[in-house]
């Protein structure tokens, strides 16, 4: 067996499939470790570090998705050869930064960011094969822009989507790629008309609050209830349009029930006006009923869809999509087609080609058990550790819950206090119009970055923490 003399720091803030993926991925770089060596298989060397097999499992596995190593069925793991050339190796300054930039990520061991994924499943070794063929296609016309709506073959895969999985019914015409939700929130809101009276779920997504705003329009807060925007109020406020989040409501994290949804369709119809169903991240759900998109429950065509692959794929690939219904689509046709698309060319074909071949539906299906085992753990951790001072909200869906503390401290409290144990909890209360508004200690954990392990970790530094 090729001789691993890895040390491994069981107390290190570093969990040990990243020690050993640096160690590996050093080696091969370096050269002690040959191209073309076999590495130890996963039993061998789990016995010899005394590590459980998954940890050498998840190593290998980053190692395979970066081309560090290749694996060869029935044969076992091979280092592959590494241009050193292509090494970046950090100059002064950037050094520097990079140093801030490690102060500020090792200042937490474990970091409940709601923005992350689970990057270890990112397809990525199909994901360079699909971006250097989509490089070859078609080189004559590549390079030039593309459809402003974005490439057709993209939206008829995407209608296709999301007719067999989210229920909207849409053609690929209907359909407008575009960089982000609050770029597409600010198309939308000119095509709508900054004249009509828009108004969002209280609390809500702070970032396309924001995105409305700086559109110039005048956002109605409407406070939700227990089934997600409160109608009473809706009805009560002058507004025409409406922002929700229906599958997964930001940041409480209710499921709207099909009564709600058909009150709000009613309303939407009542008042001429219109609703934006923003399906962030809809593709999760560990419970329940599927229920249909409020697009696909509407016959009026007042419900614009928006739908990511922040969550779904990756967030730095930006790619979102807005469906508008016929009458918003007239208007975009007419005034609003000049807008270039924002998107690379090159990204868009690449997810063409990668759900045309299947890809798409099987990394969804792999995310959707990824994420379920870690919410699971997430919640079984929380209900051993933490006891009854904590309520669980928001845990039917998606990749973030919110915890309610009752152990008398504030909201900034419960941060600084996990932010001592190198644990970072993100606050709600910004994602109310009036910050002051909020007045349960809630804090918001995202899990999907996160490793199960890192998890119960988590966990149990809040329990320090809070002195639960
Ligand atoms: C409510 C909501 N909408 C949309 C998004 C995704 O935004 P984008 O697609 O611009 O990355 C998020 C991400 O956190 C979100 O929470």
């Amino acid at each position: 067996m090729l001789e691993v003399t890895v040390v491994l720091e069981n107390k290190s803030s570093e969990p040990l499939y990243l020690q050993l993926y640096n160690y590996f991925k050093q080696e091969i770089q370096n050269g002690t470790i040959k191209p073309r060596e076999m590495l130890p298989s996963k039993r061998k060397l789990s016995l010899h570090l005394g590590i459980s097999q998954n940890t050498v499992e998840t190593a290998y596995q980053q190692l395979l998705a970066e081309g560090y190593v290749d694996s060869v069925p029935r044969k076992g793991i091979f280092a592959n050869e590494i241009n050193t050339d292509l090494i970046l190796k950090p100059s002064i300054d950037s050094s520097k930064n990079s140093e801030v930039l490690k102060e500020e990520s090792e200042s937490y061991l474990v970091d409940f960011s709601h923005g992350r994924i689970a990057l270890e499943h990112f397809p990525y070794t199909i994901w360079r094969r699909l971006t250097i063929e989509t490089l070859y296609e078609d080189q004559s016309t590549f390079f030039l822009n593309g459809d402003c709506q974005g490439e057709l073959p993209l939206r008829e895969q995407i209608a296709a989507y999301l007719f067999q999985s989210r229920g909207v019914k849409c053609s690929p015409e209907q359909i407008i790629v575009g960089a982000g939700t609050q770029y597409l929130i600010g198309l939308l809101t000119m095509i709508i008309g900054r004249d009509a009276i828009f108004s969002m779920e209280d609390p809500g997504y702070h970032r396309t609050r924001e995105a409305f705003k700086d559109q110039g329009v005048n956002v109605i807060p409407i406070p939700l209830d227990d089934d997600g925007i409160s109608m009473k109020h809706l009805y009560e406020s002058k507004a025409q349009i409406t922002y929700v989040t229906p599958s997964h409501q930001f940041p409480i994290g209710m499921v709207m029930p099909i009564t709600r949804r058909m009150e709000l369709l009613k309303w939407a119809e009542e008042k001429d006006g219109y609703i934006i169903e923003d399906d962030y991240d809809g593709e999760f759900r560990y419970r329940g009923k599927p229920i249909s998109s409020l697009q696909g429950l509407d016959p009026n065509g007042k419900v614009i869809y928006l739908g990511t692959f922040s969550k779904s794929l990756i967030p730095s690939i930006r790619i979102n999509y807005m469906v508008l219904p016929m009458t918003l689509l007239k208007t975009y046709n007419n005034h609003f087609s000049l807008y270039k698309q924002t998107v690379s060319r090159l990204h868009q074909h690449t997810l063409w080609n990668f759900m045309k071949e299947g890809h798409w539906e099987r990394h969804l299906n792999k995310m959707r058990t990824a994420y379920r085992k870690k919410q699971q753990t997430l919640i079984s951790s929380i209900k051993k550790n933490l006891g009854d001072q904590v309520r669980i909200i928001g845990d039917d869906s998606g990749l973030h819950i919110l915890l309610s503390v009752q152990n008398a401290m504030l909201e900034k409290e419960l941060i600084v206090k996990a932010k001592k144990e190198k644990v970072k909890v993100y606050p709600s209360s910004v994602y109310y119009q009036d910050l002051n508004s909020n007045k349960r200690p809630m804090v918001l954990l995202g899990f999907g970055g996160l490793s199960e392990s890192e998890i119960e970790q988590g966990i149990l530094l809040l329990k320090r923490a809070w002195k639960l």
